[in-house]
């Protein structure tokens, strides 16, 4: 049978005023793009979003992961976009197209990606989750309680065809290492790593009965890349929901929760993660709080029904709330950690060169 490939491909190429929203002028340019790829057969469907200001090409297609056409038609949109980019002099016009020309694979050249393929249930939901000012390990705590947790996921105590746990793929991005861990049974030593968030990111989920993909998430780091701070690697993730998988409620309650997260101003503050609606996907105070959307799908035969906005739901009113409390709370710590980042994590520093200017002036204590 046909496998389905949902291919989510991001690029911040620019926005206004500053890094707060890509503008209508940019998602016009990739709309026509997607559009014509459609009637082309590249791919069978899409949905075009942003969140702040970064754009994403939710597509479905019956290629794989990895497929070049596919990447090669992210790649030229997002070109196109940041044209378009430049001669409006948006801000950070182009900033996540690293490379100059497309090489076969949109992983390592700046956009970020998450993609699946399975072969379709009677019926598929599926959640595409946006997120700006934020890192890809701002996952690691809510796919923790989606998939680990049973005060989160009832499915995990009472559904039989959950019970027997996943199966966490979690990368250490600084070594370009990956590592199978496998819950209920290894939960300890999971948490120990992915409580890590500098260095250890889930990347993708598996049922265990069956090795069913679950989830996934993008886990490309900019920096790691370029080689030094270029842009933010805001992520995505897809996670597909019921019969057997954690249904939508459960995969959404974390995060009425607003965990703290890297990624508020300059990629060098924690801040809570907000529960926005699309229409909200806009970058605010401080430029943040970061921000996560969540779009529900249904796949049909190689296609999208939907979305539906579902962090518009007023039953997450209260944890907007609490993040814009938090947001108060952590603000009023200005430049001391832990709301600023650790020396190491800092994306901007001017701490080796004060260090640098001031080192004969230090004297044994
Ligand atoms: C970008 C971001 C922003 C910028 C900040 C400074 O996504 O998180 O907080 O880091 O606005 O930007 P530059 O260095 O471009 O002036
Ligand atoms: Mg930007
Ligand atoms: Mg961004």
């Amino acid at each position: 049978m046909t496998k389905t490939t949902i291919s989510v491909i991001k690029a911040d190429v620019g926005s206004l005023p500053g890094h707060i929203e890509a503008p209508e002028q940019l998602i016009q340019v990739c709309d026509e793009h997607l559009n014509k790829a459609v009637e082309d057969g590249i791919i069978n469907d899409y949905y075009l979003t942003r969140c702040g200001d970064d754009i994403e090409f939710i597509m479905t297609h019956f290629k794989g992961v990895d497929n070049k056409e596919v990447h090669k038609l992210a790649w030229d949109g997002f070109k196109k976009a940041a044209d378009k980019a430049k001669e409006l002099k948006l801000y950070g016009a182009g900033q996540d197209l690293l490379k100059d020309s497309f090489s076969g694979n949109v992983k390592g050249m700046g956009p970020g990606v998450a993609e699946m393929e399975f072969e379709e249930r009677g019926s598929d939901p599926i959640i595409v989750f946006c997120a700006d000012k934020t890192e890809p390990a701002a996952f690691n705590l809510p796919m923790y309680k989606i998939f680990a947790d049973a005060f989160n996921t009832a499915g995990l105590v009472i559904d039989p065809n959950c019970h027997e746990g996943f199966t966490f793929e979690v990368h250490d991005i600084k070594k370009g290492k990956k590592i199978m861990i496998n819950t209920p049974e290894e939960v300890y030593d999971l948490l120990s790593l992915i409580g890590t968030t500098p260095t250890y990111v889930v990347k993708r989920v598996f049922r265990k009965s069956d090795k069913e993909i679950a989830a996934v998430v993008c886990t490309e780091k900019l920096s790691h890349i370029a080689g030094k701070y270029v842009g933010k690697d805001d992520p995505v993730a897809i996670v597909r929901c019921q019969s057997g998988f954690p249904a939508v409620g459960e995969v959404l309650e974390p995060f009425t929760f607003p965990h703290l997260v890297a990624g508020f101003m300059r990629g060098s503050h924690r801040g809570p993660l907000m529960p926005v609606s699309e229409a909200d996907a806009v970058i605010g105070r401080f430029d943040g709080p970061p921000r996560i959307i969540a779009l529900g799908f249904q796949v049909c035969n190689g296609k999208l029904v939907g979305p539906k906005d579902l962090f518009a739901d007023i039953s997450f009113d209260n944890a907007r709330q609490k993040a814009n409390d938090i947001s108060d709370y952590m603000r009023r710590h200005g430049p001391f950690e832990p709301h600023r980042l650790s020396a190491e994590e800092l994306e901007y520093s001017t701490l080796p060169d004060i260090v640098e200017k001031m080192k004969d002036r230090f004297k044994d204590i």
